[in-house]
């Protein structure tokens, strides 16, 4: 507990005395012996503080801007795991650098549709399969619940969250919520109900999803004239009970209830514009009432479950700005391209709506060679952010030091300045001589694994072991005693929506690929009933290059995640028009079939392995040789 200082003291006993609650930051300050009368408990479950302490903050590296900012601010798309990410996010937000309209720091609104995983090969006998759900139930709401603690804490204070799930965990995720939230700070359980097909024979088919909203606390307000519903035409009368409906008179309609109906899911012809193809898409028509109820023009909303990009979608429509999330590579060029041909009208209806202006970052797995031509100082900002470390300039024995990891001293070793210097054993008897004593028992230098030019892990002088945190490949498991794991794409499209837990960072390692390109139909197959030749891509070899400690070797063609097309790349915009998975390659010799008349101009291709490193190819008709029919 930290220690606190009298006029703290004197500021709680003045807002106990006047019925004042108390600011958020005091939370994990005041020593509450809390007995609560009920809680959720499970196998694992953190204590928040550790939660809030123990994820690392990933650095965000920019990979492109489109449209231009000026120096202003462009909305977020960020391709990483949604926890460390949310860290990153949560140090810009008390860098004053996340602003809602009226300068509220935070965001305003969070909206997340979190993925439960649904298929699971399971073999064994019942006992065994029954007792793995309940595992897959934990695992999957400490899942949840440590993205709902950094969400809560991002929010602004008068800001909301909806917590979007379906009947399978929907119960347990509210005693999740009421735990992070305060159950007080509970407002709706909002029912979507919509209509369809069902195959359910021993159960009332299930056609209702839940949302869960919670307000940050009794300042956050609600628009609810911004979402009435227009009355039928029948239905403009004087207030009164009718039809188990309260109508009153109001310009703009009746009052929104807790349950939707008049939102159908993606069964009806009518919403066949805006179907993208991503599974588990939502309908603009739902975001559009969630972002109009809790937030004003100008407001961030965030969603960090992204997908196809529905809430960033709308929330441009609506004249929001946003940030969004995702750790699927899918998800990301959707994302991409939807944005980049958006209509006015919600809907996907209407005149094309030009963007504004949004950067695509990386977050945990990034480019070394943009790295490195980083200027000095953004260079030692980012690689400080990557080992987690204190930026703070201070010298011992008149050696300038970086900054400090945990108690111990960080030195950023600067290749720019000393172009032709390495880091040898004559580097560190030199550190040695000069700051012998005066340093504690660990002392860490990052630099580049090129300028570095010995093996071990650390070298040990005196009492002090001198770490090398190595770029692009590092020691960070035994630095954080937590191991490193690797954010993970889909090989199937039942895939696509699994959840992914990475930890720590890697850097882009591109796959070797190897491919035949050649037109006419592939050997025993039918013909594709198109009016040109078949065009025909081959994939004989596809490795990844993970750097690892342990020697890790897969077989060929193993670590394939999926193939995006873009038939008519412009030679900027990756647009993407199919998408090919690895399950699917593999039941077809991995070969990918197309009408060669489909190719205009040039195409790209790009090659995905599941650690979401890409192999990027530019083809044009040329390039397909000929190949006997
Ligand atoms: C149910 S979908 C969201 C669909 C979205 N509401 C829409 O309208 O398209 C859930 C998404 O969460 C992503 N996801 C799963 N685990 C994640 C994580 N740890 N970090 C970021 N995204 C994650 C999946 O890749 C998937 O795209």
């Amino acid at each position: 507990m930290a220690q606190l200082s009298e006029q703290e003291i004197e500021f709680i006993t003045r807002c106990l005395r006047e019925g004042k609650p108390l600011p958020d930051s005091y939370r994990y300050i005041i020593p509450f012996e809390s007995k609560k009368e009920y809680e959720l408990t499970y196998a694992d479950k953190e204590r928040e503080e550790d939660i809030l302490a123990d994820t690392f903050a990933v650095p965000l590296q920019p990979v492109k801007t489109f449209g231009s900012n000026g120096d202003g601010w462009a909305n977020m798309l960020i391709f990483g795991d949604n926890l460390q990410v949310l860290k990153t996010l949560m140090k810009m937000k008390q860098e004053g650098k996340l602003k809602n309209a009226d300068g509220t720091p935070g965001v305003r609104l969070v909206y997340i549709d979190p993925p439960f995983a649904t298929r699971q090969e399971f073999r064994g006998s019942q006992d065994q399969k029954a007792y793995q759900d309940k595992i897959m139930g934990a695992e999957f709401l400490e899942f949840l619940r440590k993205r709902l603690i950094f969400l809560r804490d991002l929010l602004a204070d008068d800001g909301s969250i909806y917590v979007h799930l379906d009947w399978k965990k929907a119960h347990y995720a509210k005693a999740s919520l009421d735990e992070v939230m305060g159950e007080h700070n509970f407002r709706n359980e909002i029912i979507w109900c919509y209509k369809g097909a069902s195959e359910a024979k021993d159960r009332f088919p299930a056609k209702h999803e839940t949302l869960f909203f919670y307000a940050k606390s009794q300042l956050t307000s609600f628009n609810y004239d911004a979402i009435r519903v227009p009355y039928k035409d029948d239905n403009k009368k004087p207030a009164k009970w009718g039809e188990g409906e309260i109508y009153e008179k109001h310009p703009l309609g009746t009052k929104c209830l807790d349950w939707f109906s008049d939102i159908p899911s993606f069964m009806t012809a009518s919403q066949a514009k805006e179907i993208i193809g991503y599974p588990t898409q939502k309908p603009e028509a739902l975001l559009a009432r969630v972002i109009k109820a809790s937030s004003n023009p100008g407001d961030l909303v965030l969603d960090a479950f992204a997908g196809s990009g529905t809430t960033g979608a709308v929330a441009e429509k609506l004249g929001r700005r946003w940030i969004m999330i995702d750790c699927g590579k899918l998800a990301i060029y959707t994302m991409q391209k939807r944005l980049l041909n958006l209509k006015k009208e919600i809907g996907n209806k209407g005149k094309p709506l030009k963007a504004k202006p949004f950067t695509l970052y990386n977050a945990g797995l990034y480019d070394y060679q943009k790295l490195k031509q980083l200027p000095w100082e953004e260079y030692r900002d980012f690689v400080l952010k990557l080992f987690q470390c204190r930026d703070e300039k201070h010298r011992i024995a008149g050696v300038e030091l970086d900054g400090y990891l945990g108690a111990d001293d960080v030195l950023v070793f600067n290749y720019q300045k000393y172009k032709d210097a390495v880091l040898d054993r004559g580097f560190i008897d030199d550190l040695y001589s000069i700051l012998g004593d005066k340093i504690g028992r660990r002392f860490f230098i990052i630099a580049p694994a090129a300028s570095v030019m010995f093996l071990e892990d650390y070298i040990e002088k005196g009492s002090t072991r001198y770490f090398l945190l190595r770029i692009p490949y590092s020691i960070i498991d035994e630095l954080h005693r937590k191991g490193f794991t690797h954010i993970k794409q889909p090989v199937s499209e039942m895939d696509v929506n699994n959840t992914v837990d990475a930890v720590g960072f890697d850097f882009i390692q591109t796959p070797d690929v190897e491919c035949e390109y050649y037109l006419g139909e592939p050997k025993g197959q039918v013909g594709l009933g198109h009016s040109g030749r078949g065009a025909v891509i081959r994939i004989k070899k596809f490795e990844s290059n993970i750097i690892s400690k342990k020697p890790l070797h897969y077989e060929n063609l193993k670590t394939l995640s999926m193939v995006m097309v873009d038939y008519s790349y412009d030679g900027e915009v990756f647009n993407f028009a199919d998408v090919f998975y690895a399950e699917d390659l593999k039941k077809q010799d991995y070969e990918i079939r197309f009408d060669s008349n489909k190719l205009d101009g040039q195409m790209m291709i790009i090659y995905i392995d599941i650690f979401g490193n890409e192999k990027r190819e530019v083809k044009r008709l040329k390039d397909f040789r000929s190949k006997g029919v």
